[in-house]
């Protein structure tokens, strides 16, 4: 059984979700797109577990394909990776109709959208996300990019998957820390517009066989923001709620603390500074970091507020003497809030707690 989210961005996307895809992602796609030449783009974690039954059945619904995997982890997202990513396409002599298939977490996602969204002006892509941070969000919405020296996704483009195969059999081999990444954005997108997916992880975390439905809530939620802001001039830009610090904390870190973990502790940071500004009440706050640490996420960071302020600054987010900070104004309910680049500092340690586990 699978439930499917249309997404009416362009021609418009299905995303599905369920279990089984995997096995049935060649008919599944061919369906959508007709058979052709699939270029496969994996990480060296996904692609022993999964990689063969993604390209068996392309195989038998008559695709022909090639794959490449690459290195795991965020240090594959970068220039030097996107070029060789190209010219291997180059090589197995891709058309203009062929198709990339993104198969494993936001990093493979993020970098093999990239490389459709450019190989010869922007050719079809399917993304297949075996993460729960990229079925939960970053399979869904067409941003794609790759890292450069000087900040996270600061070279990318904006390119629409033509399908999102979720197949969520193959969310039961991740890690438990992945896991956890992927929760914090689910916790995230709660806190955004969605009280009722927010309350699931309240009340005792959700558990792993209610991962469909939490799946389902994020991509929905997620389709209807994007569909009104597919470029993010206005709304979409709410989607980084925890994003200014924990984009900052990942930097600090030198990339070591992965997105999802930077993303709570981030959440955590910006809910304690609105309530100590009076932007959101303080209960509000509190059940934001009572929730986090609940499902074992962090909710502060130890490294000091100027240095996670100057990290933010370097952020793509600036724009002029201001920079546009996402606030909760209560559980469900979020606002943009333009402030000047000099208060930043001042905001993150306001929200930096003495206690709890930091990322
Ligand atoms: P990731 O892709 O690095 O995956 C995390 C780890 O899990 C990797 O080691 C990977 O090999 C492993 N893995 C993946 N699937 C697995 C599976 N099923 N079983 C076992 N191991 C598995 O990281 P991520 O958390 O998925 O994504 C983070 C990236 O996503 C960041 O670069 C972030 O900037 C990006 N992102 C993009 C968007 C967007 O809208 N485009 C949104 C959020 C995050
Ligand atoms: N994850 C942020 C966005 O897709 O806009």
């Amino acid at each position: 059984m699978s439930a499917v989210v249309r997404v009416n961005v362009g021609s418009g996307y299905d995303v599905e979700v369920g279990a089984g895809l995997l096995q049935r992602c060649g008919e599944r796609i061919a369906r959508t797109l007709g058979p052709r030449r699939a270029f496969v783009v994996t990480d060296a974690n996904v692609g022993p577990l999964y990689l063969r039954a993604c390209l068996d059945s392309l195989t038998d619904a008559g695709f022909t394909h090639a794959s490449l995997a690459l290195p795991a982890g965020e240090g594959t997202k970068n220039l030097s990776t996107f070029g060789e990513l190209l010219e291997a396409m180059a090589h197995e002599g891709m058309g203009r109709t062929d198709i990339v298939v993104a198969l494993g977490g936001g990093v493979i996602g993020d970098l093999a959208g990239f490389a459709a969204g450019c190989y010869m002006r922007g050719i079809p892509l399917v993304q297949i996300p075996t993460t729960l941070l990229a079925a939960v969000d970053s399979s869904v919405g067409g941003k794609a990019a790759v890292d450069l020296s000087a900040g996270k996704n600061l070279a990318g483009a904006f390119h629409q998957p033509s399908l999102v195969l979720c197949d969520t059999d193959c969310l039961t081999s991740l890690p438990d820390r992945e896991y956890r990444c992927g929760a914090a954005e689910a916790i995230k997108v709660g806190v955004l517009g969605d009280e009722p997916l927010f309350r699931l992880f309240e009340e005792g975390g959700a558990p792993r066989e209610r991962l469909t439905d939490v799946i389902l809530h994020c991509v929905r939620y997620k389709a209807a923001v994007v569909e009104r802001d597919e470029r993010e001039q206005g709304e979409r830009r709410l989607l980084n709620l925890g994003h200014t610090v924990g984009h900052a904390i990942e930097r600090c870190s030198d990339f070591s603390i992965p997105h999802g973990l930077a993303v709570a502790a981030g959440l955590a940071v910006i809910a304690r500074a609105s309530a100590k500004r009076g932007w959101c009440a303080q209960d509000t706050a509190r059940r934001v970091e009572r929730t986090l640490i609940k499902n074992r996420l962090p909710a502060t960071t130890g490294f000091p507020a100027e240095a996670l302020a100057r990290a933010a600054l370097s952020d793509k987010k600036r724009s002029g003497s201001d920079i546009t900070l996402i606030t909760p104004k209560e559980v469900g309910t979020c606002e943009l809030r333009r402030v000047g680049v000099d208060e930043l500092p001042g905001v993150i340690a306001d929200g930096l707690a003495e206690s709890g586990e930091v990322a």
